[in-house]
């Protein structure tokens, strides 16, 4: 089975993202051959910084690499590094009813939040398309968010299929991480970037202190037996047994003497613990620029020789190049 996903390069990775995400993606690459890539073509709808764009694009493959992306297994490149993706993006485009676009959730919310109604942002889904089908991929982990996304991607693949009488493309099954807990943030609410409510997971150790013991709470004294319900307990969890939740539920339970700032301080010294071996791999890989370029350079190779014999089967049957 052929997995692929995609990640824009919009800042840092926090631990939502890696325990609602990323950790599942590269569970995959023990069993599949995994496609990963680096969504700069589609950040360039929203980063119009070409510095920065080459800093967050770095930073998502280090990213990658520091939670265990094993490049001699799972392939790892930039979107951009295989143009093809843009040539196949307008034949798809020529199957694709403008309505279809215009349902669109992710593009009517950006809108709703003020971003400029460009055609790049309005044809987002139709590039998307083209990452996944110009790989032929069968199973395309992502969030919720991107559920429609995917329903946009079997329509079209179905729409150019039909249009030119051959199964060119197959049809991608979304693999939605709905069953995945949502990580909760500092303030209760979702964790997400937007609330500016994280933890980040590779940053420095001071940011990472004020994250955690700023931590909302209720008002319970030190002996009041405590809600467990509460984002500061479900943060606990995530670095703790069954076993170790089960005694922390009935001590909160029992108050007594069991204060919030112990909870926190512990949540700081398993979270560095948990992703210390992390953040030195990615370290490593951070101080080896060349190795990291011949790695994404080894990726867009590896991608390119699946993508291009596609591409070609999709040309040859919209009777562009040469004649059969
Ligand atoms: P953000 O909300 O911070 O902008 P993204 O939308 O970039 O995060 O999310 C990237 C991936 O991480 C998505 O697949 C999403 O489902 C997952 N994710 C983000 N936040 C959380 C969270 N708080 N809990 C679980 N998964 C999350
Ligand atoms: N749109 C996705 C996001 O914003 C990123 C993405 C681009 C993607 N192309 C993809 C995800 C292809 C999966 C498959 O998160």
């Amino acid at each position: 089975m052929r997995v692929l996903s995609g990640t824009q390069p919009s800042g840092e990775l926090h631990i939502g993202n890696y325990f609602g995400a990323l950790r599942q993606y590269l569970e995959l690459q023990e069993e599949h051959e995994c496609l990963y890539f680096i969504a700069d073509y589609h950040s360039m709808t929203s980063v119009r910084d070409a510095e920065l764009r080459r800093q967050l694009t770095r930073d998502v493959a280090l990213d990658y690499l520091g939670c265990g992306l094993d490049p001699a297994r799972a392939i790892l490149y930039r979107q951009s590094d295989v143009p093809q993706v843009c040539e196949l993006s307008w034949l798809l485009s020529t199957v694709t009813p403008m309505g279809l676009l215009e349902r669109c959730h992710a593009y009517k919310d950006k809108i709703a939040q003020g971003a400029s109604a460009d055609h790049g942002l309005f044809a987002y889904p139709v590039l998307m398309a083209a990452d996944i089908l110009i790989y032929n991929a069968d199973l395309v982990p992502v969030g919720q968010d991107q559920k429609q996304h995917l329903e946009v991607t079997r329509d079209l693949a179905q729409r150019f299929n039909n249009t030119y009488g051959e199964e060119v493309f197959v049809l991608p099954e979304p693999h939605i991480l709905d069953h995945v807990a949502v990580v909760p943030g500092t303030d209760g609410r979702k964790m997400s970037k937007s609330y500016e409510n994280t933890v980040s997971m590779f940053g420095s150790a001071k940011q990472i202190k004020k994250a955690v013991m700023g931590i909302i709470t209720d008002s319970a004294d030190l002996d009041d037996p405590k809600n467990w319900n509460q984002s500061v307990f479900q943060l606990w969890s995530l670095f703790a047994n069954e076993a170790e939740q089960e005694e922390m539920k009935a001590r909160a339970a029992a108050g007594k003497g069991m204060g919030y700032g112990h909870v926190k301080k512990e949540i700081l010294e398993r979270l560095l613990d948990y992703f210390g071996p992390m953040r030195a791999r990615r370290e490593d890989w951070a101080s080896r620029p060349d190795d990291l370029e011949e790695m994404l350079a080894d990726g867009a190779r590896r991608a390119c020789a699946i993508a291009a014999p596609i591409l070609e089967a999709a040309r040859r049957a919209a009777g562009l190049g040469l004649s059969r």
